[in-house]
């Protein structure tokens, strides 16, 4: 693992965002693995001012995000989809057909599961963005005794409802469902960049990163992979 340090998140945003251009530069139709959550959102800023300089072109790209909340339409504001074009697809020429989220609005969950993976597996992710929950949730893979290899279906932790409820009139809008790519196929992606900004974070990316590998936190799965380069803030990286 790479691990780096920023005093400016300015910075850590830009460098993020230069991983996933030079992406593009090297091989423009890549398949890029998305995230939401706030972490993410200078970054996608950063993705856009380059863009905007001509710097990237997405038009060629393939990308799919993490993770979708069961029950919630693509327009409701709360909705990864939304989170997504506000962010970041209503202001890049990446062709709407190119980018895909699970849909947690379908009847047949397990269906859509099962087609997501083929997806997956038809278009492998050549770079995979990831944030990082308090409880070492990646994508929404919580804490288990065990854990699932491919897209499926989980129930929240009540820690991850409350701590997600800030976008929300009240926790009992939260989701108590979600959709998300498995670990097993968060860790088919070629390279992978974690993002973790905040005080709040220190201690949980001190165990993802220097404890144990276990399902009892998610993202130390990630140790096992060849090429993770993991970009922290000041305050997240004090531990460290
Ligand atoms: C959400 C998302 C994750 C995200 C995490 C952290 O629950 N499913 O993909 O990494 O929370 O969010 P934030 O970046 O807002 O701390």
């Amino acid at each position: 693992m790479e691990l780096k340090c920023f005093d400016d998140i300015s910075e850590l945003d830009r460098y993020a965002a230069q991983i996933f251009a030079d992406t593009l530069k090297t091989k423009p139709n890549a398949t890029l693995g998305l995230a939401t959550g706030s972490t993410p959102i200078g970054i996608y800023g950063k993705m856009i001012e380059m863009y905007n300089n001509g710097e990237v072109s997405f038009k060629d790209a393939t990308t799919f995000n993490l993770d979708e909340y069961v029950g919630l339409s693509p327009e409701h504001e709360q909705s990864y989809a939304h989170f997504m074009k506000q962010h970041l697809f209503d202001h890049i020429d990446l062709p709407r057909r190119q980018s895909h989220l699970p849909s947690g609005m379908v009847s047949d969950l397990q269906a859509e599961c099962s087609h997501y993976d083929r997806m997956l597996t038809e278009q492998p992710i050549d770079v995979q963005l990831l944030g990082l929950g308090h409880n070492g949730h990646i994508g929404f893979n919580e804490p288990d005794d065990e854990l699932q290899g491919g897209t499926h279906i989980v129930e929240l932790e009540e820690a991850t409802r409350t701590a997600n409820a800030r976008f929300f009139d009240s926790i009992t809008e939260v989701p108590t469902k979600a959709i998300t790519m498995g670990v097993g196929s968060i860790l088919k992606a070629d390279s992978i960049v974690l993002v973790v900004k905040g005080a709040d974070k220190a201690g949980i990316v001190k165990k993802a990163l220097r404890g144990p590998i276990t399902t009892e936190c998610p993202a130390s799965l990630l140790q096992t992979h060849k090429k993770v380069v993991v970009l922290v803030d000041r305050e997240a990286g004090r531990l460290l």
